[in-house]
């Protein structure tokens, strides 16, 4: 029976990634099971997710600098994911640039999800972004975690057309869809050892090890 690798995810709000993904994790047969939920925001929808599916949570105070992280938290995290013995961090909705121990700790198993098709359309409101550069198509990106916004090396992304009368809402209720579809795959082939770097390239091999 292959080992099933311990998922913690990082939010700040609403959580629909979070919820996609463990609903997905508790499918029987998939590789991975989300053991923790961070956030560092004690509103956060994600937090009442967390209680209605059993999944513990933890809210680490970042410190007041909006979209940055302290040192002392970034170590706190670090130190609860090795606690719970995570093997992948996933950033769903994380509204702060990771950094310090925690970055450290997960370089290489730590993945983001972005609403657009990366290298376009990267920090904050991506779908907006996209809309109102005129882009026919756009989507949403699974990548590595590093140490830039964005720019990490791509694991999956899933293309979304743009409709002549769509406004910001709808485009992005329809990219989300995509997201909750794209997050779990991309989860699935990491717990599954089919990841593998070529310099900032990712490489997908078809088995599972
Ligand atoms: C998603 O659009 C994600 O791509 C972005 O933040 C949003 C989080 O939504 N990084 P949710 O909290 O997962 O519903």
């Amino acid at each position: 029976m292959p080992r099933t690798l311990a998922v913690a995810v990082l939010a700040s709000g609403r959580g629909s990634n979070f919820e996609a993904l463990a609903k997905a994790c508790r499918r029987a047969g998939f590789p991975a099971s989300i053991e923790l939920l961070i956030t560092d925001n004690p509103n956060a929808g994600a937090i009442g997710i967390a209680s209605s599916m059993d999944i513990p949570f933890v809210v680490v105070d970042c410190g007041p600098k909006r979209g940055s992280m302290s040192p002392d938290s970034s170590a706190a995290m670090a130190r609860v994911c090795e606690e719970h013995g995570i093997g992948l961090v996933c950033l769903a909705g994380f509204m702060r640039i990771v950094k310090g121990e925690i970055m450290q700790r997960y370089a290489g198993r730590m993945l983001n999800i972005h609403p657009a098709l990366l290298p376009s359309f990267k920090g904050l409101d991506g779908q907006k972004q996209a809309l109102e550069y005129g882009v026919r198509y756009t989507g949403c990106t699974v990548h590595f975690v590093d140490e830039g916004v964005d720019t990490g090396p791509i694991v999956t992304q899933r293309v979304v057309p743009v409709r002549q009368d769509d406004d910001v809402e709808r485009l992005s209720a329809r990219i989300l869809a995509e997201e909750h579809i794209a997050y779990s795959e991309a989860v699935r082939l990491f717990a599954e050892g089919r990841l593998r770097f070529e310099g900032r390239k990712v490489i997908v091999s078809d088995e599972s090890k």
